[in-house]
Parts: structure tokens; sequence; C-alpha cells
């Protein structure tokens, strides 16, 4: 296999743009891919493990994945909204605990990923059930069976379900579009770190090639993932300033 670091830019540039993410038979699975855009190193394995035909969707879940490289070294995993877990294979945490308003999938998820999870609504969540990496992902302002109306109140669910010195991870959708100041205040005033993705554009469904191409010229260029129409923010906050 070649090693990634000794190809020029201009070779990896292309091959980012030109390369399929197949779970199982990638050609540069496992290889270490400097992004120069970016400055960061991450790897092509854990990029593969979801995808989807809305580039949009398809950039976040890169995104994830490589933020979701640092939960390594938490103990407690907290996946709210989880739905059929399957976000449990990208935690590296010690553990992995999820919950959702759905029993069938908390039942389905526990079945197929082993994970465990409680049936509850994120406006519900308990004071005792907390994590250290926490995330909430494609439910507030995005699921249709959230009431967008509660975003603020599921927000603060989310970062009181942080432990204190513990990191969250959310994704808020355009029906929550009229939040973002508010849950954007939230992050800055509880966390030592914050930091904002926006996205949203080119979330039709499209043919994969066509979804795997503008996802990976928006993951080099991200000012361009940036959409009006369907505004996301990815917020990813790092050391909890309270909690217990
Ligand atoms: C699109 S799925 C996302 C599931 C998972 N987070 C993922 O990334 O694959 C949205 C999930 O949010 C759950 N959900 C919607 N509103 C909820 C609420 N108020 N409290 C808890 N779960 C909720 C739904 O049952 C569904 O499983």
């Amino acid at each position: 296999m070649q090693d990634l670091y000794a190809v020029p830019h201009r070779y990896t540039f292309v091959l980012l743009l030109t390369t399929d993410y197949e779970p199982g038979n990638h050609p540069i699975r496992n290889h270490e891919f400097f992004d120069s855009n970016r400055g960061r190193a991450f790897a092509f394995d854990s990029i593969m493990m979801r995808q989807s035909r809305r580039a949009s969707k398809q950039l976040l879940w890169m995104w994830v994945e490589e933020l979701m490289r640092e939960s390594q070294g938490f103990k407690s995993g907290l996946d709210i909204a989880c739905g059929y877990m399957k976000n449990k294979p990208m935690f590296k945490t010690e553990n992995y605990f999820g919950l959702d308003a759905d029993e069938e999938r908390i039942e389905t998820g526990q079945a197929t990923t082993g994970g465990r999870g409680i049936v509850c609504k994120i406006e519900d969540i308990p004071p005792d059930i907390k994590g250290d990496f926490v995330v909430c992902l494609e439910t507030i302002g995005i699921n249709t069976r959230f009431d967008e109306g509660n975003a603020v109140i599921a927000y603060e669910k989310c970062v009181h379900a942080t432990n204190r010195g513990g990191s969250l991870l959310v994704n808020v959708g355009p029906r929550a579009r009229d939040y973002f100041g508010a849950i954007e205040k939230i992050a800055s005033d509880s966390f030592v770190e914050v930091e904002i993705r926006e996205y949203g554009r080119a979330s039709e469904k499209r043919h994969r090639t066509i979804a795997n191409l503008l996802s990976k010229l928006y993951l080099l260029f991200p000012f361009l993932a940036k959409s009006k129409t369907t505004p996301h923010l990815l917020i990813y906050c790092k050391n909890r300033r309270d909690g217990n």
C-alpha cells in the first residue's frame, strides 16, 4: 500500500475528490490522509462508517467521525436521541449509553449493537443521566418527530447531561433556525472551547458519486457548504465549565 504522506498534495487532492467511500473495499483504508486545507490529519477508515446520498449529510458524517476520535480517553459516552445506535461505533469511550423517545429503536439498537439505552425524551432527561462525551445528532431542528419549539430546552438538557470537563457534539437544523443565536450563547456560556461549523448546502438526495464529490469539495472548502435555505450548525464544545 502506498504511503499517502509521500504523495504530492495535488495528487492527494484529486484522489480525495474522485474516491467513493465504500465500506470494506476502500483501496486506502486505514491510511492517514493529510488535509492540507485545514491542516489536520485524519484517517479514511473511520470516515467510511456512515454514508449518505445527501452531500450535506455526508459532510456531516465526515466531520463527526473526525471529531469523535477525540472521545478517546473519556470514560462514559452518552448518545442522546440515539435512534438505532448507529453512532455507537464512533464512540471511543470506555462505555456507551443511549436514550431515545422511541422504544422500538432502543430495543433494536440494543439487540443489534450491544449498546445499553433507555426510553426517554430529551426534554425529560433526569439529572443523574450524564456522560463525559455527549452527542445529539440529526434530531434538534431536523427530525420531524422533534418539536422545534423545544430546541433551546433540548440543547440545555444536552449541556446539563455533560459532566464537568466533558465534551458535547450537537447538530441543529433549519427547523430550529430561529433559535441558533440562543443555542450558540448557551454553548459559549457553558464550555471553555466552542467550535461552530455551518453547512447544509446540497441537502437533496443525489447519485452517491455526486454526493461524494460535493461532500469532499465542502470538506476542503467549508465556506462552500453554508446554506441560507437549509442552514445547519454542527456545534462542538469542549471542557464543560460546571456540572459534577
Ligand atoms: C434521525 S434520527 C437520528 C438518530 C441518531 N441520533 C443518529 O444519528 O443516527 C432522530 C431520532 O430522534 C428521536 N427523537 C425525536 N425527538 C425526540 C425527543 N424529543 N426526545 C428523544 N428522542 C427524540 C427519534 O425517535 C429518532 O430516533
